[in-house]
């Protein structure tokens, strides 16, 4: 009989397909009586094959028991599949559970500088101070020039910054708020009393340095301001943003718009005030520069220094936020990693 290898394996091949379509068990018991059970297709096919020579029919038989073993698997297979499947429906597994909680949305919060930011204003607000801001891309006049800071004077160095080539003036990148100074001098006569939030850019980087920066510039001016207004302002300042009892020192400075000039430093919060990298050994972290206004950059608002005094200071709200959150490392609030961005 030409073929029976042939007619095995395509008895074989219906039977798998019973296998795999059985939806149940019994489907299953069915498929197996009717193609590799006692009674089934391939058993009954090989009735047929007695007539065959010896050599053939031994062949014929290999054929068959290796189809037979092929089926017998594959319906121990789908056998453990469809029990699973019903064990999940007894179970309840792929029943939807309307009772369960809905699955919040992850919702994002603000920036801890962005809040700094916000506490830092509403404290001067509280104080008397209203906000005003400026371009990020200022004039070379407004950054450096009218803050007393000629053209190729050392001091530009402090703040080196990109210049761009402008037909109407050299363009940069402000390097500090203190340009809103001037902006608002030019438009408003004493007494003012402004703060002057911002980014700020810098050519510095390093764990308490970044390129880009904010700051909260503030000034004051009116007849009869002293640097006591000054101290006692930044002083209240500080209670109110670090609490009581933070250690806080006033150091000689130099700014060429300010004079005198001092610097503000509060105890290193990384280290207590022993040493270490964050405060470089000082045991103290600046916070901002400040002084009594210099009598030249009222020459380029108009302003009578005669008849006029003013404080100004401008503070780094990231130094702020590293300080009252333990913060080592100024870069960690630019790398917008969410495992730490969500502790705030
Ligand atoms: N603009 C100065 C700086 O960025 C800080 C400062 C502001 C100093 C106002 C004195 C008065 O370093």
């Amino acid at each position: 009989m030409p073929g029976t290898t042939e007619q095995i394996a395509l008895l074989a091949e219906e039977g798998l397909r019973a296998i795999s379509s059985a939806k149940t068990e019994s489907d299953l018991l069915d498929a197996k009586g009717r193609y590799f059970g006692k009674k089934g297709a391939i058993s009954e096919f090989l009735k047929g094959v007695a007539s065959l020579a010896l050599e053939e029919r031994k062949r014929v038989g290999a054929a068959a028991n290796e189809a037979r073993t092929n089926l017998e698997a594959a319906f121990a297979r789908r056998l453990e599949e469809i029990r699973e499947k019903e064990r999940r429906a007894r179970e309840g597994f792929d029943r939807v559970d309307v009772t369960l909680p809905g699955r919040a949305p992850a919702i994002g919060h603000r920036h801890p500088i962005s809040r700094t930011l916000t506490e830092i204003i509403a404290i001067f607000q509280r104080l008397g101070f209203s906000v005003r801001g400026g371009p990020e891309i200022e004039k070379d006049y407004y950054n450096f020039e009218a803050l007393n800071i000629p053209k190729d004077h050392p001091a530009r160095d402090m703040q080196d910054t990109f210049y761009i080539d402008w037909p109407g003036g050299d363009l940069v990148l402000r390097t500090h708020t203190s340009p809103i100074q001037i902006r608002t001098m030019e438009t408003m006569s004493p007494p003012v009393r402004v703060i002057a939030p911002g980014a700020v850019y810098r050519c510095d980087s390093d764990v308490t340095h970044s390129p880009m920066f904010h700051q909260v510039e503030g000034f004051a001016v009116d007849r009869s301001i002293t640097m006591a207004d000054l101290k006692g302002l930044l002083t209240e300042f500080c209670r109110m943003m670090f609490g009581e009892g933070k250690p806080l020192r006033f150091r000689p400075s130099f700014f060429p718009f300010t004079e005198p000039s001092a610097e503000v430093d509060i105890r290193c919060v990384n280290c207590g005030g022993s040493g270490c990298r964050v405060c470089k050994d000082s045991g103290w972290l600046e916070i901002l520069g400040c002084g009594m206004i210099d009598p030249a950059v009222y020459g380029f608002v108009g302003y009578d220094p005669e008849e006029y005094t003013g404080f100004a200071f401008g503070m780094g709200v990231e130094r702020i936020a590293m300080l009252r959150h333990g913060i080592s490392d100024i870069r960690l609030f630019f790398e917008n990693d969410l495992r730490f961005l969500s502790q705030f």
